[in-house]
């Protein structure tokens, strides 16, 4: 139990990647993990999309940089992106889909892998374009982007987590 622990005080963002795509074993723990995050009332309604192919992940890569007004890659040249929706009928989604957002990046780091949550998954796939990438993808539902877990071998540096803050805990005894 205590690795649990550790590994939960030890994952890290990250923002520096090598291209080489990570084992489909490895994957498919960090998928699985995914899948087992709680769910309110368990209706399991969160879908993860899983981009390994270069070009989809350029053009979503685009899509997010132009909502922050930038040119930049904000997937940092991640090999995979992990898109994380929800229902848009169940008022649990963002909930739901933040939790399969955690398992994801916690066990990624259980595996000694590298991952970072990527926002404006929202905005993505409220427009028409984002929508119609549903549609290429054969991804069906009514759809909200909760966000993408970039993955892969991080080529930064360890980091040291932020000081926490103080005065987050609140105790009545
Ligand atoms: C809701 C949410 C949105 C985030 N969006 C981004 C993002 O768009 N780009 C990015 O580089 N990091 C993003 N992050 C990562 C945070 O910046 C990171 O978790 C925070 O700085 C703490 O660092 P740590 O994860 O290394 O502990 C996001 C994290 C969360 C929880």
């Amino acid at each position: 139990m205590k690795g649990t622990i550790d590994d939960l005080l030890a994952r890290r963002s990250s923002r520096k990647y090598s291209s080489r795509q990570i084992g489909d074993a490895e994957l498919e723990e960090v998928l699985k993990a995914g899948e087992y995050a709680p769910s309110a009332m368990g209706r399991q309604s969160s879908v993860m999309v899983v981009l390994q192919d270069r070009e989809a992940i350029a053009k979503l890569s685009r899509m997010n940089a132009a909502i922050m007004g930038s040119s930049s890659d904000p997937f940092y040249g991640a090999p995979i992106v992990i898109v994380v929706l929800g229902d848009r009928s169940n008022p649990n989604s963002v909930y739901d889909g933040s939790l399969v957002m955690g398992n994801l990046m916690n066990a990624a780091h259980a595996l000694g892998l590298g991952s970072c949550w990527i926002h404006r998954a929202y905005q993505e796939f409220e427009s028409e374009e984002g929508k119609e990438l549903l549609r290429e993808w054969g991804v069906p539902g009514d759809l909200i982007g909760i966000g993408h877990c970039i993955l892969g071998y991080a080529e930064d540096l360890p980091k040291e987590a932020a000081p926490r803050r103080e005065g987050r805990i609140h105790r009545i005894r």
